[in-house]
This record gives structure tokens, C-alpha cells and sequence, in this order.
């Protein structure tokens, strides 16, 4: 009889050593590699569903567009790129209760309603308990199947019996392959269940979508592993005591990345938030000191958020720094600058930057607006209500064009801005015609000059 073997498999990123390491040697992460036993080659589940074919010249092809199905739910078809695509995989990751069950839920239901058969499978969940979350979303149609199971063989023998027009899978981390002897949830099965669901949802064209936990640092369990197969990656961000939920698509093969949609959680399921920056600036307060709006583009959508910042004397030897949605090392970045160049004594000062709603942001374009919020809050002058600040900040204090100025200058125009700051490099290509007031500016001192007078 044949040994049995044993490897042992790092957790986060599914490397594959002989012996015990305490630190992974390829994502470097500390104490993620677990012991499993090995499959022998000849055992593992056959993956292919269709019959091979040979190699074919690429003009040969056949192409058409990818077929996209709407989901009526405005905010996920935009994030999609236009519709769910046939035989694609969707990952949606997020933490324990910020609403991925219940998303997924409400894609089912919409769909099913248009008499499309749905096959949803809750792993997690019992059969009741999805259907009392149901209930709540509203109508239940009757061509939305569910299944309570985590065997994936045995989801297969139903989706090719079925043949539906969408599959939830929901976890993945509860899906086991019975050939393999490690636990669900290991990077193994992660690896071999999505696998076997991916080639399924290939041959079969049937779009699958795949509820993946996030680990307390914030990773999907076996992050790399997962994110390679699948055709789309979507995030849930935002925190789980406000009611904004936040939908990211991280990776699209079929559509732009960094889009998102912005939903809130009602009583009635996830409701769509059609005018964000509008409800981002609804509690913004008035004549406060550093508190500033920002016009930000995530993926083709042109976004208002207000950053606030907060200076206060430290009692500390080391001031404090915090920031919340934002690159922390960019701030000190920026806080450096306006210290060194701008000559504000901010050594002393704890500094707590913050960007309302749960978003976070990345982009170079708000970093103006993040120095005058530090600035503003520290000589306690407030910035006008009706100004948004747009540029980017070089390390000699200079300001730097940003990409597609017009349409987060329209968008602020549509809410009732009356002024910009902005790169004066900007401004020679902007074409915004109406009662906006574009201010030019080249250094970061001269914007504090305009942002800030008393
Ligand atoms: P859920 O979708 O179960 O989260 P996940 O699958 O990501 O773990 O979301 C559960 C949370 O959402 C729970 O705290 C209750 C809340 N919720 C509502 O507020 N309204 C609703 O209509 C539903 C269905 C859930
Ligand atoms: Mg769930």
C-alpha cells in the first residue's frame, strides 16, 4: 500500500513545503503553514467537463460579445461592467456580516423573478433561516431553487441537472471535496472546490458567484489562490455599524476596476444609493475648521467626500498620527511637506485625518485637500462651504495636475459648489463652462492663501 504523504500548505497563499517553516518564504506571512495529506495524481477529481480540443489559430476563433444578463440592481450591473457574463466567477469577499449573503440574495431573487431559474447554495445557513431572510427582501419567486449542501461533487450533479441561469455558492470556505482528506476552509479545498466550480461555470456558461470570508487582517482566506481563478473580484469595505455598505470591484475581467456602488442597509434588504455624494455630505456640519470636500473618481464615477482632519496639541513625546480610509504613509508624506515647505510647526500636534462614510480613497488627487484640512484645523479657519479642493502634492510643495478634472468639477457644479482650487496646469485643457469659479494655484501655500481666508 502506498504511503500516505504529508505537506505542509501555507494558509494564506497555498506554498507547499516538506517540513514545518514558522515563516511562509513565499508571502512571508508567520505561522500559516498547516499539515495535509496529499492527494496520489490519480485520484484527484477529474476537473474537465468538455472535450479537449486541439490548438486552433486565433483568427479561426469564433467571438461575440460577451452575453451579459442585467440584474436590475443598477449599482452591481455598474460595477460588473453591464450585466452578470455568462460563465463568469464572481468573488465576493467582505467581513462576517456586512451583507454578502443578503446581496446575493437580492441578485437571486431579481433574477429569478424574470423567470430565470437561480440555484442558490447556502452552506452556511440553514434552509430556513435563508428563507426568513427572504421573506424580509420581499416575494419569493418560485424559480429560485435552494440547496443546503457542502459536498461539491454533489453541487455539480445539481448545476449540470439544473443548468441555471446564475449558481451562488455561499461560502467557499465551507465547500469540501471529499477526495480530499484536509478541512474546508484549508487552502487545498479552497483551491480544488473553486477550481472545479470555475471549469464547470466555463463549460457550461453559467455564471457563478462565490461568498469568500476575509480573515481578521483583512485577506480572503487563501487570498492569492483565489483571487488567480476567478474572472472578477468584488469587495465589500465600509464599517458594519454604519448602514453604507461599499462594493468594490478589486479585479474585472469584463469591466473597469475601482468601481463601486454604494448600497445602505435597510430593513428591507440593501438599497441602492443613487446620488452617494449627495448623502456623503448630508451630515457634513457647517463653518467647521478642518473639514474640506473633495471630488474623488472611482472607476468611471465621479465621487463627493469630506475629509476631516483634527490637530490638537500632543501630550505625547511621539505626537500621535491616525487615518482612517486613507494611505497612512501618504499622510505623513503630506504633514512632512506642509512642515518642511509650508512651514507649519506640526511636530508637536496629534493629527487624526478621516474620510466620512467608511470610503477609502487612494487616489493623488486629494491630496490638497487633505493639507488644507490639516491646515485649516491647525489655524482653526474654516474653508468656505461651498469650495472642493482638487490636486496633487509633489515633495517640493508644488501642485500637480490631476487625471479627468471635468467630470468631478461638473459633479460638484451639480450639487451646488461655487469654487475649486485647482492645479493650475489644470486649467489650460478645462473646458468647464458655467458658474463654477475655477482658482488656479501652483503651490500648496498658495492654496491655503485661497482655501483659508478669514
Ligand atoms: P449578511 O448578508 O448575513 O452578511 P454576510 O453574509 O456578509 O455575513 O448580513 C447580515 C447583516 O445584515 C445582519 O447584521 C442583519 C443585517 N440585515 C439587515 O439589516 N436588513 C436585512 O434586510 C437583512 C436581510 C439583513
Ligand atoms: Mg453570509
Amino acid at each position: 500500500m502506498a504511503k500516505i504523504k504529508t505537506v505542509f500548505v501555507c494558509q494564506q497563499c497555498g506554498y507547499q513545503s516538506a517540513k514545518w517553516l514558522g515563516r511562509c518564504p513565499d508571502c512571508d506571512n508567520w505561522n500559516t503553514l498547516t499539515e495535509e495529506t496529499q492527494v496520489a495524481q490519480d485520484q484527484r477529481p477529474l476537473r474537465q467537463f468538455s472535450t479537449p480540443e486541439p490548438p486552433q489559430s486565433l483568427l479561426d476563433v469564433e467571438a461575440c460579445d460577451e452575453i451579459r444578463q442585467p440584474t436590475r440592481i443598477k449599482e452591481l450591473d455598474r460595477i460588473l461592467g453591464g450585466g452578470i457574463v455568462s460563465g463568469s466567477v464572481v468573488l465576493v469577499g467582505g467581513e462576517p456580516g456586512i451583507g454578502k449573503s443578503t446581496l446575493l440574495l437580492q441578485t437571486s431573487r431579481a433574477l429569478a423573478s424574470s423567470s430565470r431559474t437561480v440555484l442558490y447554495v447556502s452552506g452556511e445557513e440553514s434552509l430556513r433561516q435563508t428563507k426568513l431572510r427572504a421573506t424580509r427582501l420581499g416575494e419569493i419567486p418560485k424559480d429560485l431553487y435552494i440547496v443546503s449542501e457542502t459536498n461539491v461533487d454533489l453541487i455539480a450533479q445539481y448545476i449540470k441537472k439544473f443548468s441555471p441561469a446564475m449558481v451562488v455558492i455561499d461560502s467557499i470556505q465551507v465547500m469540501y471535496n471529499p477526495l480530499l482528506t484536509s478541512s474546508p476552509g484549508s487552502v487545498s479545498q479552497v483551491r480544488e472546490c473553486s477550481g472545479l466550480l470555475t471549469s464547470l461555470a466555463k463549460a457550461s456558461n453559467i455564471p457563478v458567484f462565490l461568498v469568500g470570508h476575509v480573515t481578521k487582517e483583512g485577506f480572503l482566506a487563501g487570498p492569492r489562490v483565489l483571487e488567480h481563478m476567478v474572472d472578477t473580484v468584488l469587495y465589500f469595505e465600509g464599517q458594519r455599524h454604519t448602514s453604507f455598505r461599499i462594493l468594490r470591484a478589486v479585479k474585472n475581467r469584463f469591466g473597469s476596476t475601482n468601481e463601486i456602488g454604494v448600497f445602505q442597509m435597510t430593513g428591507l434588504g440593501l438599497a441602492e444609493v443613487t446620488n452617494p455624494s449627495q448623502l456623503f455630505l448630508s451630515e457634513r456640519p457647517k463653518k467647521a475648521t478642518g473639514s474640506v470636500v473633495v471630488p474623488c473618481i472611482e472607476g468611471t464615477r465621479p465621487l463627493l467626500l469630506e475629509i476631516q482632519a483634527l490637530v490638537s496639541r500632543s501630550s505625547l513625546v511621539m505626537p500621535r498620527r491616525w487615518c482612517s480610509g486613507l494611505d497612512y504613509n501618504r499622510i505623513a508624506l503630506l504633514i512632512a511637506v506642509l512642515e518642511k515647505r509650508v512651514g507649519l510647526s506640526l511636530s508637536s500636534q496629534d493629527i487624526f485625518v478621516n474620510v466620512v462614510g467608511g470610503v477609502k480613497i487612494q487616489e493623488p488627487a486629494i491630496d490638497l485637500g487633505i493639507a488644507v484640512a490639516i491646515a485649516s484645523s491647525l489655524k482653526e479657519v474654516p474653508v468656505e462651504q461651498e469650495d472642493i479642493i482638487l490636486g496633487e502634492i509633489g515633495l517640493s510643495a508644488e501642485v500637480r495636475a490631476v487625471t479627468r478634472p471635468e467630470p468631478r468639477i461638473l459633479e460638484a457644479q451639480r450639487l451646488g459648489f461655487k469654487r475649486c482650487i485647482i492645479a493650475k496646469n489644470n486649467l489650460k485643457e478645462l473646458k468647464v463652462k458655467g458658474p463654477i469659479e475655477l482658482i488656479g494655484v501652483e503651490t500648496v501655500s498658495q492654496a491655503l492663501e485661497a482655501a483659508l481666508k478669514k
